[in-house]
């Protein structure tokens, strides 16, 4: 069982590959979803600081809100709301550039500029997201997304 974190500093692509590895470590014969989640939400936190890096579960029809690293958050968005929202109803990766630009983002915390949410899909189903965070505008991009999606496969 993997302690402890090995942290690469460089560029975001050698980051992940470095990163990926770890959490695959982490992950391997913990069954259990919330802990996993808490782990990945931890190991992110950890490589690349986000402002926030956690996940909300879709749970009697709402998102609500799991593991998390950062301030305190809201915990529950409804079906097609904010960023989160609309990655459960669309099914898809959003990453958005500048929050104050995205109609209907939900803020949390006025300190966050940008933001990448990525669905955890499975039997055809969004179950859970995760939702990160910058407290710079414009942080993330198809690098975070890739990796970001490999990550969430891990979860069971
Ligand atoms: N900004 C998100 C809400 C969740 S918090 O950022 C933690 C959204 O619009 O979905």
């Amino acid at each position: 069982m993997a302690e402890e974190l090995t942290v690469k500093k460089g560029g975001k692509e050698e980051m992940y590959e470095a990163l990926l590895p770890q959490i695959e470590g982490l992950l391997a014969g913990e069954p259990d979803t919330i802990a996993n989640m808490a782990n990945v939400a931890a190991a992110l936190k950890q490589v690349f600081d986000f402002f926030w890096t956690g996940f909300y579960v879709v749970k009697d029809g709402v998102l609500v809100l799991a593991p998390f690293q950062g301030p305190v958050a809201c915990t529950r968005i409804t079906y097609g709301k904010g960023v989160c929202g609309t990655a459960w109803k669309e099914a898809r990766t959003i990453i958005v550039p500048d929050v104050d630009k995205f109609p209907g983002h939900i803020a949390c915390n006025a300190a966050s500029r940008s933001e990448i949410v990525v669905p955890l899909v499975r039997a055809g189903k969004v179950v859970a997201v995760l939702d990160i965070d910058s407290n710079y505008l414009n942080y993330f991009d198809d690098t975070d997304a890739k990796y970001l999606e490999r990550i969430c496969l891990l979860i069971d």
